[in-house]
């Protein structure tokens, strides 16, 4: 059966808040999935996982650090995530704060991973961006972002 993993770093709630709700849509979808704290995760838990959902506050318009050392680690089993889905959502304080960044390397990473990930032609276009806490429109953006990431892992997983 196909399992999904979100994984985020945060220091102030915001990104978890985001993580939380995208892995509970992510469930209800019908994906059997975890949230956790990026330093509850081993670089090699990344390879059980046919969903992998990154998160992380925007610093300096790009990942937090922890994020960006797991997959720096992850280069170890480099090839191994190859065709996994992977999707990417992110925090920060400001409008054009670089959030939109933030999640472009995440994708990155993951493309060089070989992951799968599928843009929105409706809703946040590279995936969740939250200003400050989320608000009643990134809330449902999550929601929409873990059923459609549910739904292309379920056509994948086949
Ligand atoms: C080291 C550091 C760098 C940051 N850089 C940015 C930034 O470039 N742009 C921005 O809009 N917010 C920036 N922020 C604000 C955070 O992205 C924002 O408060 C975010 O919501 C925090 O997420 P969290 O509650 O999950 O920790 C920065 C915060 C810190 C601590």
């Amino acid at each position: 059966m196909a399992k999904g993993i979100v994984i985020y770093y945060s220091r102030s709630g915001n990104t978890k808040e985001m993580a939380e709700i995208i892995a509970k849509a992510m469930n209800e979808a019908g994906l059997k999935t975890e949230c956790k704290s990026v330093d509850k995760v081993k670089p090699e838990d990344l390879l059980g996982f046919d969903a992998i959902v990154v998160g992380s506050p925007t610093y300096y318009g790009s990942m937090a650090a922890p994020i960006k050392e797991l997959f720096d680690d992850a280069v170890s089993f480099h090839g191994q995530l190859d065709g996994k889905v992977g999707a990417a959502f992110s925090s920060a304080a400001n409008i054009a704060g670089g959030n939109e960044t933030t999640i472009m390397g995440i994708v990155e990473a993951m493309l060089i991973s070989g992951c799968v990930v599928q843009g929105d032609p409706q809703g946040d276009h590279y995936g969740p961006v939250s200003i400050g806490k989320p608000d009643q429109r990134v809330k449902q953006q999550c929601e929409r972002r873990g059923q459609r990431i549910a739904e292309l892992t379920r056509k994948l997983a086949l």
